[in-house]
């Protein structure tokens, strides 16, 4: 472990100057991610750290000024934990998929490789017409994507809004499920908290653990992601939605047969 670590490259005298320039104060990022960061700033991807959006289980959310690379007024970066991340359990949902052969077994490898895959699984969503945040950039446990916001404002989930029409969201949400399909993605942890809306308009969002249809617990998961939302509309708007009708739509629609 001690070898490792001293292979892992450690901060030159020019995150000094990066610092100054990202605002960043001291012990803010582990050195790691410092470097990460200096890698998106120089790509053109970011130009300043702004604000934090939200403290996730895995991963801290900020938002950013833009570099010249990127036509947006701001946008958000996902950085994955690394020492304190849970990510050994998640390795089954790369194992299983076929999209991602070679593991690596080191902590920071690990969250490397589940940031990619976010970043991967994002582009397919976006392909595919599936409102998600468009991925920009990623670079080891820093993912760079689309701000989901208005004027600055970070939308607010699913289950902080008032919907005025909740019946064509859920609708809205259930296409977005059967577009992701076709793409041959399970968003496999959908829910009403990894749902924002900005305006009227449902985003889904966190597609670090979405799997590919051929993964062997696809059906499942995506009956799972049906039942949390179908009943979260039926809890907190009694909309007495079919989870199992809701299912068998979204296949129909995708021709998904696993
Ligand atoms: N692209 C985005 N634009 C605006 N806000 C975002 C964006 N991505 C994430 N957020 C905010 O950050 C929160 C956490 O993001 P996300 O769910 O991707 O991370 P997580 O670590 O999996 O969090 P959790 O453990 O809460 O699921 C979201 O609930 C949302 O409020
Ligand atoms: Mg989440």
């Amino acid at each position: 472990m001690a070898r490792r670590r001293s292979r892992e490259k450690q901060p030159s005298r020019e995150d000094y100057r990066l610092k100054e320039k990202l605002k960043i104060e001291e012990g803010v990022f582990e050195p790691r991610t410092m470097l990460r960061l200096g890698k998106l700033f120089n790509a053109g991807i970011i130009s300043s750290m702004e604000f934090i959006i939200a403290r996730g289980k895995e991963a801290d959310i900020y938002a950013a000024m833009p570099g010249d690379r990127v036509d947006s007024d701001v946008v958000a970066l996902k950085i994955f934990r690394i020492e304190t991340s849970n990510f050994r359990r998640r390795v089954a949902y790369i194992h299983g998929d076929p999209r991602f052969g070679k593991v690596r077994e080191t902590l920071t490898g690990i969250v490397g490789e589940w940031c990619k895959k976010e970043y991967a699984n994002l582009q397919l969503a976006n392909a595919g017409g599936v409102h998600a945040p468009k991925p920009y950039a990623f670079s080891g446990n820093v993912l760079a994507m689309e701000f989901v916001g208005t004027g600055g404002k970070p939308s607010a989930r699913l289950r902080e809004t008032e919907l005025g029409n909740p019946a064509s969201t859920l609708r809205a949400i259930m296409e977005d499920v059967g577009r992701l399909l076709e793409t041959g993605l399970v968003h496999a942890d959908l829910s009403e908290y990894n749902v924002l809306m900005k305006g009227d308009v449902p985003y889904l969002i966190d597609f670090g653990q979405a799997v590919s249809v051929e993964h062997p617990n696809a059906t499942d998961l995506l009956r799972r992601d049906i039942g949390n939302i179908t009943s979260f509309f039926n809890k907190r708007y009694a909309l007495g939605a079919d989870a199992e009708t809701a299912f068998e739509a979204a296949r129909k629609l995708s021709e998904f047969t696993a």
